[in-house]
């Protein structure tokens, strides 16, 4: 079964609990999105794979601890997704960056596919898929199953705020998919729209409302 991590440091309530307040700009929110998910990155990326090099220092050669490879991957779900990847990048500069596009129907609120490109050798690198919202979790598990026929395995999934409804969803659909998640929200409205929640993430991002 999927492990579900729900952050509970300080620094990532207090500009979760920002984000969520409606007085909050365009500008405030996408610089608090990038600084989410340099929190969260830093601990999704705890069991990165490390390897002993050899070194030397101004004083002597020593062995260090070193990132083994870089074959990282961070897959965006369109388009508030994109909201995640400066922060991330500023972890792991050298990660590949995947997008899927995604938007969900307003009538039926299933996910529809418009865009997909990832990395060519995406079945060898680990895979942070991003997106601020777990909802109905239709768009989640669309985004990793395009990315599992694409070849992609070794996958984690890391959100802003999710609601215990996509939570399950994400789980039952990719039970080998790890699930970090900056706050976990009561249910979902009528219109499957996170409650309390923080809105359309997108619209906020990029001031579309
Ligand atoms: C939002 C959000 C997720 C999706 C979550 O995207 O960024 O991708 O909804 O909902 P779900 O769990 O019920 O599928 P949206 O479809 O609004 O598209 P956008 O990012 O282009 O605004
Ligand atoms: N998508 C959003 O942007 N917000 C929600 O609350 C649900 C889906």
């Amino acid at each position: 079964m999927s492990k579900v991590y729900v952050f509970d440091h300080p620094l990532i309530q207090h500009k979760v609990a920002l984000m969520r307040d409606k007085a909050t700009t365009v500008k405030e929110f996408r610089e608090l999105a990038e600084e989410v998910a340099m929190l969260m990155g830093f601990e999704a990326t705890r069991n990165l794979p490390m390897e002993e090099v050899e070194i030397e220092t101004p004083i002597c050669t020593t062995k260090v601890n070193m990132l083994k490879g870089e074959d990282i991957a961070i897959v965006p779900i369109l388009r508030a997704g994109l909201g995640f990847v400066d922060g991330m990048l500023a972890l792991i500069p050298n990660a590949k960056v995947g997008h899927v596009g995604l938007y969900r129907d307003p009538e039926t609120h299933e996910p529809v596919e418009y865009y997909c490109k990832l990395p060519t050798d995406i079945e060898k690198r680990q895979i942070f898929v991003v997106d601020p919202m777990l909802a109905t979790g239709g768009s989640a598990v669309a985004a990793i199953d395009f990315i599992k026929k694409r070849g992609g395995k070794d996958i984690t999934f890391m959100c802003l705020i999710a609601a215990p409804e996509g939570i399950e969803t994400l789980e039952k659909a990719h039970p080998d998919v790890d699930i970090f998640i900056a706050a976990k929200d009561e249910k979902l409205n009528e219109n499957a729209y996170i409650v309390p929640g923080l809105g359309d993430a997108g619209d906020r991002l990029y001031g579309t409302r």
